[in-house]
């Protein structure tokens, strides 16, 4: 049932590519960039129509969400709120017949974000189901649905149906984009491209990246702690890195935003705290070298992990891993798959039972 793989979770990092594949396929047209998805269950009018974006979701799944929102502000040209289910479902919240509410969620049973499509529903809002599981109840219960094909996921820490999701948040975004007529066909053939690339590059580099950091984890696997930071796109994956980490190895780990560093967490650097940075050669890459730099200054122990060709990174470390370059927009599917790996490989070191985490259950049917 492991299909030869130590853990459901090594199965299912080793799945994405197919799970990215599978979730883009026919969705894009790559000869004309335009995108399809027929059973959404919008008319293009009111997709015309919507003037604001909620991106509702738990844990893993709220990590895609903001990913998402980069995308779509940037792609759909339309403002994205996200918020954490369990706050949502409580707050004062704005909400009319304009408003698409989007929630993002691997089982479609998680109690708080299906609360909150449900209270967003009673305010006029439509809402959209991201969801990996058929039938589930967010999927019933919304207005649209767009399936993750991950495939059945069975490790409680979440891998391919988070890559999956933020294949599938990338195709809405180019559909919305299209449909609101802010986006070209040129951009979206591109796009799609590059998300269906993207698979074939994770494909090719899995095995060899697992050798290479379960190669450098011998310095790292005994930390009491551990932070993970990013900037732009790669923010949300440092926040999805420390959350794999301290679920399956029970190390403390926090992710930040890179620029946030020197609003209170550099004050935590030492030479005894490791540090995970995701330092892609991107449109920020100068701004996050710098708060790499600031890290060093203070010996705090990096792993870099940056573009291949990128030559000042062994400047700063001697712990890089080179990932291949990609286009920008999908650079959080490929960064998260060094983070997956590495909180895999810690953790199995440490003797944690990684399919089943201590505390946790799959589908959190209870508030
Ligand atoms: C983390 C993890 C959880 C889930 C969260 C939401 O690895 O699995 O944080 O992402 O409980 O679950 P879904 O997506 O099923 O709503």
């Amino acid at each position: 049932e492991k299909g030869g793989y130590k853990h459901f979770m090594l199965k299912e990092i080793f799945e994405q590519p197919q799970a990215i594949t599978n979730t883009v396929a026919g969705r894009i047209n790559l000869e004309s960039g335009k995108a399809n998805l027929p059973n959404l269950g919008f008319s293009d009018e009111q997709l015309r129509d919507i003037d604001r974006i909620f991106l509702v979701a738990c844990g893993t799944s709220w990590h895609a969400a903001m990913v998402a929102k980069y995308w779509l502000e940037k792609y759909a040209k339309i403002p994205v709120q996200v918020d954490i289910a369990s706050e949502f479902r409580y707050r004062h919240l704005l909400i009319d017949e304009r408003v698409l509410t989007i929630c993002i969620s691997q089982s479609g049973e998680t109690a708080d974000t299906l609360a909150g499509i449900r209270r967003a529903k009673k305010m006029g809002s439509k809402i959209l189901t991201i969801c990996n599981v058929v039938g589930s109840t967010m999927t019933r219960e919304a207005d649209g649905v767009i399936y993750t094909h991950a495939g059945p996921e069975i490790g409680v820490a979440s891998t391919k149906a988070f890559t999956a999701q933020l294949s599938a948040l990338l195709l809405f975004t180019v559909f919305l984009g299209q449909k609101r007529k802010q986006l070209s066909l040129e951009k979206s053939l591109q796009l799609g491209r590059a998300l269906v690339g993207v698979a074939t590059v994770i494909e090719e580099i899995l095995p060899s990246l697992q050798k290479k950091i379960a190669s450098l984890i011998d310095d790292y696997y005994d930390s009491r702690d551990f932070l993970f930071i990013g900037r732009g796109l790669s923010f949300p994956i440092a926040l999805e890195g420390a959350l794999k980490l301290k679920e399956i190895s029970y190390i403390h780990a926090e992710g930040y935003a890179s620029g946030e560093l020197k609003h209170g967490p550099i004050a935590l650097i030492d030479r005894d705290m490791p540090i995970l940075a995701l330092v892609p050669d991107d449109d920020v890459y100068q701004k996050s070298i710098s708060n790499v730099e600031e890290i060093k200054a203070r010996q705090g122990r990096l792993i870099l992990i940056g573009s291949e060709g990128d030559s000042q990174l062994a400047n700063i470390s001697d712990d890089v891993i080179y990932l291949p370059r990609v286009d920008d927009d999908v650079n959080p599917i490929l960064y998260t798959i060094p983070a997956q790996l590495l909180s895999y490989e810690i953790a199995t070191r440490r003797g944690c039972d990684v399919d089943q985490p201590r505390n946790l259950a799959k589908s959190v049917t209870v508030e």
